[in-house]
């Protein structure tokens, strides 16, 4: 399993090469905006207020995994958050997140792990920890997963997870609605990983010979046990077909869910 999260790593360290490429300096400019959030799509205000709702102000928030910490350091200049952890395997992204944190003036704490290993140092630290897009297929194991979030969390601590629908997952391993082809379609109860060959450059589109790495299809009902088990009340689960992924998927928003949100409280 270690080899597995090690290729993670290397593949994240080199995709954030080419986001970086695509991006040029525009989170660099931005962030030096007191105004700043990368929260500015349509259906980000929606999770907005759904996260407003928890009272974050001058408390503890998380973020796992939070990439190079964008959405961490909008969320928490937006919610007024005393404290802001961020925990990614990727080396890039953890030191990218450090330099906007400099830039923005805000004082959250960025560190590289395996979200596995969190130390237990962070026991019961958090108030609310956020899970967005693309965070939950990369664990072989939710429920190892969720057993960290909830060891972060209070007791009556909130997730609130706006993700990737599972039947948006059948468009990543090249099945097309021009051409379907039913083959290609990842099965929705195979537990088996898929990798991403031309790379994981959702930002600039380039496609590269990637490094080897791991994907795991989950079924929504795994997610919502997986999240039940670890000790959380379910507050909300609304399937929605707003895309995230940028994928062919998009083209199938008036057929199929795409996306999620559930929110829930540590009991
Ligand atoms: C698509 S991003 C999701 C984060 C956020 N939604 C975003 O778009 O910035 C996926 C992130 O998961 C991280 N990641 C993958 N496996 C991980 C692991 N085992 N522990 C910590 N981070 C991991 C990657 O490094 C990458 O930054």
């Amino acid at each position: 399993m270690e080899n597995v999260f090690e290729n993670n790593r290397t593949a994240w360290n080199e995709a954030l090469g080419y986001h970086q490429k695509a991006r040029g300096d525009s989170l660099q400019s931005g962030f030096e905006n007191p105004d700043f959030t990368t929260f500015d799509r349509d259906c980000d205000q929606m999770q907005l207020h759904k996260i407003e709702a928890f009272g974050l102000r001058d408390k503890t928030i998380g973020q796992l995994p939070c990439n190079n910490g964008r959405e961490l350091l909008s969320l928490m200049r937006y919610l007024g958050a005393r404290a802001a952890y961020g925990f990614d395997i990727s080396d890039t992204a953890i030191d990218e997140a450090k330099q906007f944190a400099e830039i923005s003036g805000l004082s959250a704490i960025f560190e590289r792990i395996n979200i596995l290993e969190i130390s237990d140092k962070y026991n019961e630290m958090f108030d609310f920890i956020y899970i967005s897009e693309g965070s939950l297929q990369w664990f072989p194991d939710l429920s190892a997963y969720f057993a960290v979030v909830s060891r972060l969390l209070k007791t009556g601590g909130h997730i609130l997870i706006y993700e990737i629908h599972p039947f948006a997952y059948f468009f990543e391993t090249g099945y097309t609605l021009g051409e379907p082809d039913i083959e290609k379609i990842p099965s929705y109860f195979d537990r088996e990983p898929h990798s991403y060959p031309h790379g994981l450059d959702y930002v600039g589109g380039t496609e590269y010979e990637a490094s080897e790495c791991f994907w795991y299809m989950h079924k929504m009902s795994d997610i919502i046990n997986a999240v039940l088990k670890s000790g959380f009340d379910l507050l909300e689960f609304e399937e929605y077909n707003i895309e995230m992924a940028n994928t062919e998927a998009a083209k199938a928003t008036d057929k199929l869910p795409l996306s999620y949100i559930i929110s829930g409280k540590k009991r």
